[in-house]
């Protein structure tokens, strides 16, 4: 088996070969007959193309622009998809695209991209490179004709595939959605993974996509890829039937009932009486966020946070005391409160390490040990002496004498449905793994009632829908967070925003 070409340790043509039980479930996803036309448009080690074969089908064309991999030579083309003119239609497309931003992209590749009408009429330099094999398949099928690709999930819900969406909406519906969340698929790419079928058809088809959510952090067997295929019932595995997705709109791989839900806290949360701006606005009915109400901080930056803890603090001198700073790690947030304080060294304006020493001897001699360590963290481009944090990020805001509330910065939800937002008093500092919110001045909500929204159900499952959410993985930085509706109970945002 030829191995991918990594150049400069960079997967240059976005090579990850698909495995053979997936290819087997996606031709059995199929309605062709054998005489049908069939393009695989980047073949790879022509995985798919061999088994199309070996199950009958002849009728085959395919695309592979390295020639440095395995090839069919029945078959393959050894030219690039997207820069080829082809002048023939297809009842079936499938493969794998290869998926690479656009900032890793070669220039080789950049450049095909460059002078290609079809990307530059729906895409640009924020778009991944399988939109355009996305794309350009749609336009190469026949009608009625099937796409059947694998490809990550996150060109359902990101803003710049939006003109995909909208196009794939125009001309046709889909079939049916495989998702895989975090279940490994391929060597070295940790992606969450859909498999979807489509049809094109000017006609609308109101027709429920049939969805299978198969969650497992588990490798594939061909067991369990069968029972997806024969909608068996097994563990960690669900089958919903969804509506058509919309234009304009992110697509959820949720039951319509949960959306339904979700409309229904959003409209909770509108803005009244307001006046729409932009079509590609994705919140097209513009709702109070939790960003107008709360300003919101990630945590402070050690750099090594096992050097800077300190756990007796009553030997200590009353300077030392003083420079103590009292924090609240991820992993003691609990929802709605917090189990424990670890104390940090927070040492700043100290001339040398004379002075360090002379005044923090304590200090001084806890962080020996670490000083080799401390010395190599990355530094954001300053000098900084091995007693100081490296980066106080939001300290300011982290220094008001108010209660504030702090969430973990990322919370694995495989096994739960809640999420830890915690009050926390006045005096207690967030770290890097924790994210702050603090309620902005002008707002008079109380910030319990911005505790319980946010810890409310409406709210988990609303950010797991809409959310950064990366396989099983939600992320609290700010923007997600700022993104939460809000639902205003006092009409209380004094000034404007
Ligand atoms: C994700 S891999 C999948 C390969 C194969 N379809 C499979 O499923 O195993 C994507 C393939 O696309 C090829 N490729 C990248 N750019 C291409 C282009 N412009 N035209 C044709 N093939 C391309 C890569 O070399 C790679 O083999």
């Amino acid at each position: 088996m030829t191995k991918p070409i990594f150049v400069n340790n960079k997967n240059k043509y976005g090579q990850y070969f698909t495995p053979q039980l997936i290819v087997d479930y996606m031709i059995s996803l199929s309605n062709i007959n054998k005489k049908s036309s069939i393009l695989e448009p980047s073949s790879g080690e022509c995985v798919f193309i061999n088994t199309l074969e070996k199950n009958g089908y002849e009728n085959i064309t395919a695309y592979e622009i390295d020639k440095m991999l395995y090839q069919n030579t029945d078959f393959v083309i050894n030219k690039s998809f997207v820069t080829t003119n082809i002048n023939k239609k297809f009842n079936l497309i499938i493969g794998n695209p290869p998926y690479i931003r656009w900032k890793n992209l070669e220039n080789e590749l950049k450049e095909e991209l460059e002078n290609h009408t079809l990307w530059h009429k729906y895409f640009n330099s924020l778009c991944d490179y399988s939109y355009i094999f996305i794309l350009k398949s749609i336009e190469l099928l026949e009608k009625g004709g099937e796409l059947i690709f694998i490809t990550p999930e996150y060109w359902l819900n990101t803003k710049h595939s939006l003109s995909l969406r909208n196009y794939m909406v125009q001309n046709c519906y889909f079939e049916q959605i495989t998702h895989f969340n975090e279940t490994p698929i391929f060597e070295k790419a940790t992606v969450s993974t859909i498999i979807f079928k489509y049809i094109k058809s000017k006609n609308k088809n109101y027709s429920k996509i049939k969805l299978s959510k198969h969650y497992a952090n588990r490798k594939l067997t061909t067991e369990v890829m069968q029972n997806i295929q024969n909608k068996r019932n097994q563990k960690n595995t669900i089958y919903l039937e969804i509506d058509q997705f919309e234009e304009d709109k992110r697509w959820l791989l949720t039951s319509d009932k949960i959306k339904e839900e979700l409309k229904v806290f959003e409209n909770h949360c509108l803005i009244k009486n307001q006046i729409q701006t932009s079509l590609l606005d994705l919140r097209a009915n513009k709702f109070h966020t939790i960003g107008d109400i709360c300003d919101i901080g990630n945590g402070l930056v050690s750099g090594l946070d096992k050097a800077f803890q300190i756990h007796n603090i009553d030997n200590l001198n009353e300077n030392e005391k003083k420079h103590i700073l009292r924090v609240i790690k991820a992993k003691d947030l609990k929802a709605y409160s917090y189990e424990n304080i670890t104390n940090y060294i927070h040492l700043y304006n100290i001339k040398d390490e004379e002075e360090f020493k002379n005044n923090f001897p304590n200090f001084y001699n806890h962080f020996i040990e670490f000083k080799e360590k401390l010395d190599k963290r990355y530094k954001y481009n300053r000098e900084i002496p091995y007693w100081e944090w490296v980066f106080l990020r939001n300290f300011k805001l982290f220094s008001k004498d108010e209660k504030r509330i702090f969430v973990p910065c990322k919370e694995r939800i495989s096994n739960k449905d809640y999420f830890r937002f915690a009050l926390i008093e006045s005096n207690l500092y967030p770290t890097q793994d924790v994210t702050a919110l603090f309620k902005k001045e002008n707002v008079k909500e109380s910030i319990y009632y911005i505790l319980a929204l946010l810890n409310n159900k409406r709210v988990f499952d609303w950010l797991s829908n809409n959310g950064v959410v990366k396989g099983n993985i939600v992320e609290f930085s700010e923007k997600p967070i700022s993104s939460i509706p809000f639902e205003l109970l006092t009409g209380i945002i004094k000034k404007k925003y």
